[in-house]
């Protein structure tokens, strides 16, 4: 189609689900997965950049097909090779496999790692429930030591409280493990089989039974209150594990209220598990959560070693940010120096002036197309801009720039050749 016959094209929007991050708001939600990352790194957890496709046996085997995360909400399909693919639901599956394969559970344990990116989940979509959503997360692998769960939960704690946010509670549960759970939920479904269930949750509590003490319905929540309750059934390893991390954290200082009820949506918890919970954002309130996984490695057909870990949920610490009301420093000023230029000799003349204060490493930007000198302005306060730089034919013709202070309202004229050295030590 040539340019002089133009289409009317209807614009499109991005899926169903999908947010986007756009300035100035994206400068916020790089700072708060930054400000997590930061957090990981000064735990000592070590960046691990994985794909955002795997092969669909590695969720279903990893992430469990009794849960709604693997039967009702993957992005599944076949590939031009007719593999079966998968966008990461989530992280911890991705992170277990590459470690297997990559040996990296031969060397010094735990290994711990760190990631960050966009996660995929056909979820209904509504405020703070995203089909897309972003996460950082961390994995502290082949070490089952109390002293790692408290690692990681104080650690997730600081992530959220190094944001400013404060209106969340921890909550805290154990899940027992391969030992005493069998023998638990053994004692659950003998209660949950009494009880007039509906024909889905009659199935769910043969497939999963902790998963019914999930049902929020209110006459389910009634026929529930005397359910058998795993943290009352934990063996004796199990109960030292969860007071020795329920007392570390109280010397840590580290808040938490413990909830016996916590059902996690994926299928691979043992032992410590937990959550956060915001008190403004409505239905949607977890803002990370994580646990212990003690079979998951073996299960993927790794070593028989445990871990631990945790995804935060930067979508809804965004929203939780809104929610308190607090506004990320930083996040509004663009560059350090801003150029105009009048005329196109003088335009040609900045472009490259323009390209050397950024080799020096001064941030800069510099206005486009045929602005008149006040719009051009505009521009430079609205990119905040300590100095802008003005050059028209007369300075071209003098050697010189006028360097405008935007702050101290103060202009002077520097000779061009001078001019990196005098911003870099006006900026200094
Ligand atoms: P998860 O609880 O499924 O855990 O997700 C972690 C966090 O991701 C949630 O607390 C929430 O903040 C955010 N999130 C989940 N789904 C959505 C959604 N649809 N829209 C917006 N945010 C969402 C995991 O994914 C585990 N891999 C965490 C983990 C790591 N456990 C051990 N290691």
């Amino acid at each position: 189609m040539g340019v002089s016959d133009k289409k009317q094209f209807k614009a499109l929007s991005a899926p169903k689900g999908v947010p986007d991050y756009y300035p100035p708001q994206s400068a916020a939600f790089a700072k708060v997965r930054e400000t997590m990352v930061h957090q990981a790194r000064l735990s000592g957890f070590q960046h691990i950049e994985l794909p955002i496709f795997e092969d669909t046996a590695l969720f279903a085997r990893g992430v469990g097909e009794s849960t709604d995360v693997v039967s009702k909400e993957m992005y599944t399909f076949a590939d031009r090779g007719d593999r079966s693919v998968t966008l990461r639901p989530e992280g911890t599956a991705g992170v277990m496999r590459a470690v297997i394969e990559h040996n990296l559970d031969r060397g010094q344990l735990p290994v711990k790692l760190n990631y960050y990116g966009p996660f995929f989940r056909y979820e209904r979509p509504q405020a703070g429930r995203y089909r897309q959503l972003q996460q950082v997360g961390v994995e502290a692998i082949g070490v089952d030591d109390p002293a790692l769960d408290a690692e990681v939960v104080a650690l997730a704690d600081r992530c959220f409280r190094s944001l400013g946010l404060t209106g969340f509670r921890l909550e805290l549960t154990s899940l027992g493990d391969a030992d005493c759970r069998p023998a638990y939920r053994e004692k659950l479904q003998e209660f949950l089989f009494k009880l007039d269930l509906d024909e889905e949750t009659r199935r769910r509590a043969e497939i999963n039974p902790l998963r019914v003490l999930d049902d929020k319905r209110p006459e389910m929540q009634e026929k529930l209150v005397d359910a058998p309750l795993m943290l009352d059934h934990l063996d004796d390893k199990c109960r030292e594990h969860f007071e020795t991390v329920t007392g570390m954290l109280d010397d840590m200082g580290v808040e938490y209220t413990i909830n016996p009820r916590m059902v996690r949506g994926l299928d691979y918890y043992t032992k410590t598990c937990f959550e956060f919970v915001h008190d403004g954002l409505g239905a949607q309130s977890g803002i990370g959560g994580g646990g212990r996984y003690d079979g998951l490695m073996a299960q993927l057909g790794g070593q028989d070693l445990s871990g631990i870990g945790f995804g935060l949920g930067v979508d809804r610490a965004m929203l939780a940010l809104e929610a308190e009301g607090i506004e990320l420093d930083g996040t509004d000023s663009r560059v350090d120096v801003y150029g105009v230029a009048m005329g196109s000799a003088a335009k040609h003349r900045m472009t490259v002036l323009v390209d050397e204060l950024r080799k020096a490493g001064i941030s800069t930007d510099m206005s486009f197309g045929d602005r008149g000198l006040k719009g051009a302005m505009k521009g430079a306060n609205r990119a905040g801009a300590r100095f802008a730089l003005v050059l028209g034919d007369q300075e071209l013709e003098n050697g010189t720039v006028a360097v405008k202070d935007l702050e101290a309202h103060e202009q002077h004229d520097v000779a061009l050749e001078e001019l990196t050295t005098h911003l870099a030590q006006r900026l200094g």
